[in-house]
């Protein structure tokens, strides 16, 4: 007999590209999922990403399986991206990394290994946080609650809030921590915060989980961005990291990523990767390779590198350079309001604090596509559009 099911609900933010699909308006503006767009407001393909593929081409590579953990060549290449190739925890064989699907699939994959492993401990998540990360930890059966992270009053970090959420959780809970350009509020805490979150963790036992899917894309250094999993891992604790290279290299599609677990010794590496290959096996088998071979070349090649580094500057500079404009247009319609928000605010993302029915206001009447939540990706606005976003802002929070 059939199966009867209920609807389920659009997706929080890919639901938001499907409306914007349907809507036959002129005016309209997809500002919803975090995906960079060129002034034209094009999807951009990394001049860097086309040489990587080119030379790929020429090698003329076969497609056979690869090993269950990913490519070996990117798996280097990755926690060295991550950790610096100095770090004494890849040095010394620390580190189990397995190539996973871009930040989900990782993710995911850490769920599962959280709730194989260490069942019983609760994982702990910023709210806000990424519109995913409770379904993915959810659907892997992991208790999660969440700490508070972020102050609507300053439009800043909630440290207060934080510390003590954190100092109350129970000995051995997870605590997932975004690298950096917090998501959705692009609200980071200070180096010196940093090092308290890093102590607290000492004191209270709890595990270190980062999130880093826009490295490269806060600061535009992919070293400043790596500063908090870095400071953790010098610190000696043992922590998890996802990696995301859907944003610094503009592989969306390719789902490549990382899941990397430090641990204290080579022997516990070894068997934590054993599991995470026992776990990735009946869930999709092996990893592809076109994406994992796309960062190994950019990696790899002194050239190529620095020329991505130059990309993801240029990236990062448009956003920052529409903040502005975002910024004055806002300043200059509603001058009542102080909207230095904008401009502080860090990586792909404002959080506007505007609430569901400005949203829907911002959506059904000026055909700007957001998430409910009130973020909104500059990364997918144009200078030339920037006027007409703040006034269809300056009108929704007014009404
Ligand atoms: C986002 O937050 O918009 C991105 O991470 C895309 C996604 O997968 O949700």
């Amino acid at each position: 007999s059939g199966v009867e099911v209920e609807m389920a609900p659009p997706d929080p933010i890919l639901g938001i590209t499907e409306a914007f699909k349907a809507d036959g308006s002129a005016d309209k503006l997809n500002l919803g999922v975090g995906a960079y767009r060129t002034e034209e407001l094009a999807p951009y393909v990394l001049e860097v990403v086309k040489k990587a593929e080119a030379k790929m081409l020429e090698k003329g590579e076969n497609k056979e399986y690869l090993p269950i953990d990913g490519l070996a060549a990117f798996k280097k290449a990755t926690v060295e991206l991550l950790l610096g190739a100095d770090s004494p925890a890849v040095k010394e064989g620390r580190v189990a990394t397995i190539q996973s699907l871009s930040g989900t699939g990782s993710l995911r994959v850490a769920g599962q290994f959280l709730s194989r492993f260490c069942s019983g401990r609760t994982l702990y998540i910023s709210d806000p946080t990424w519109g995913n990360h409770k379904a993915i930890f959810t659907d892997a059966g992991v208790p999660w609650k969440t700490y508070r992270y972020f102050d609507p009053e300053t439009v800043g970090l909630d440290e207060e809030g934080m510390m003590a959420d954190l100092k109350a959780a129970p000995e051995g809970s997870v605590v997932l921590l975004h690298g950096c350009a917090h998501n959705p509020t692009g609200v980071d805490p200070t180096k010196e915060q940093w090092k308290q979150i890093c102590d607290l963790c000492h004191e209270r036992q709890l595990l270190p989980f980062f999130d880093v899917a826009y490295q490269g894309f806060a600061t535009g250094s992919l070293e400043e961005d790596a500063f908090a999993p870095r400071l953790f891992v010098e610190e000696g604790h043992d922590v998890i990291v996802c990696q995301s290279y859907s944003k610094n290299l503009g592989l969306y599609a390719e789902r490549i990523g990382a899941l990397n677990i430090v641990a204290s010794d080579k022997d516990s590496a070894a068997r934590i990767l054993s599991q995470l290959k026992k776990i990735a096996r009946p869930m999709y088998s092996n990893p592809p390779v076109h994406g994992a071979r796309i960062v190994t070349e950019v990696i790899g090649n002194k050239d190529m590198f620095d020329e991505w580094k130059g990309e993801m500057e240029m990236m990062s500079g448009r956003i920052m350079t529409v903040r502005g404009e975002l910024y004055d247009h806002l300043t200059r319609m509603a001058p009542e309001k102080d909207w230095s928000f904008v401009k502080r605010q860090i990586g792909m993302f404002s959080y506007t604090g505007m609430t569901p029915d400005q949203v829907a206001n911002m959506t059904g009447k000026h055909h700007i596509y957001m998430t409910k939540d009130g973020r909104i990706s500059l990364a997918g606005l144009s200078s030339s559009k920037a006027e007409y976003l703040a006034a269809a802002m300056v009108d929704s929070v007014r009404n």
